[in-house]
């Protein structure tokens, strides 16, 4: 178990990062939540109590939010282990036929959102000896036609690897969370045979929870039902 230690998580108003910030708290952890969602955070915390959860409304894809959001965390107890899941999708697939603001968007979120996240993390992180998880996804090892979302996954994954070079250095771990399709609010319409939110938020746990010294590097789980 955790005891007082602090998981910040961010995109934690629903999907993956809802469905973590739960079963680590079940695990003794206090669970900081970033979103830009406050109505959600806040039902969330009131789920999980708020002895053990603090909603942080935030904008990753600005640094002054994020920062903010860490500090605060940080005032919750220290924090052992930041999850950067924050992410978004793409309404108009292909280079030809996408759409540049959406790219934009993209890179805000997924790509400059993360790097944020990781950077204000990361002297925390140092003091703890801590763990960053990153979120990456099944487009992240593969090519999908034209697919600039998958190409944003594919910079978390080689971003995650070069990170936990430089983790390891201080001690630290980073783990690249790889799910194959999930059923969660990504995506407008359900999606039986998906993962569930709460199948990957056990894998995040897994790698959270290994022994020290061991830091698994890459979690990759498709669904076999799709
Ligand atoms: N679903 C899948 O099939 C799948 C597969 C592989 C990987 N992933 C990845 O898993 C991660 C979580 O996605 P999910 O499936 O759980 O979908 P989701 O339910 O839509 O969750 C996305 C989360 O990101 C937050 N978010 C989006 N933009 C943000 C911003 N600018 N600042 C702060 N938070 C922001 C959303 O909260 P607010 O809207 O409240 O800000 C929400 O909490 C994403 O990185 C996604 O790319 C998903």
């Amino acid at each position: 178990m955790a005891d007082d230690k602090v998981l910040f998580i961010t995109g934690a108003s629903t999907g993956i990062g809802a469905a973590t910030a739960k079963a680590a708290a079940a695990r003794g952890w206090k669970v900081a939540l970033a979103a830009r969602s406050a109505d959600k955070l806040e039902a969330l915390v009131g789920e999980i109590g708020s002895e053990r959860a603090l909603a942080l409304t935030c904008n990753v894809a600005r640094q002054e939010d994020v920062a903010q959001a860490i500090d605060a965390a940080a005032t919750f107890g220290p924090i052992h282990a930041a999850f950067a899941n924050a992410g978004c999708g793409i309404g108009t697939p292909g280079a030809e036929a996408g759409d540049p603001e959406e790219w934009r968007q993209i890179l805000d979120v997924n790509v400059w959102g993360l790097l944020l996240t990781v950077k204000a993390a990361l002297p925390h992180l140092r003091a703890t000896k801590g763990h960053m998880l990153l979120t990456g996804s099944q487009a992240g090892r593969s090519h999908l036609a034209g697919s600039v979302y998958g190409a944003s996954k594919w910079f978390v994954h080689g971003f995650g690897q070069n990170l936990a070079l430089e983790m390891k250095e201080w001690g630290g771990r980073c783990t690249v969370i790889a799910p194959g399709m999930v059923d969660t609010p990504f995506f407008d319409e359900p999606k039986p045979g998906a993962l569930t939110g709460e199948q990957v938020a056990a894998a995040a746990i897994y790698a959270l929870e290994q022994p020290e010294g061991v830091n698994v590097r890459e979690v990759y789980l498709t669904p076999t039902g799709r």
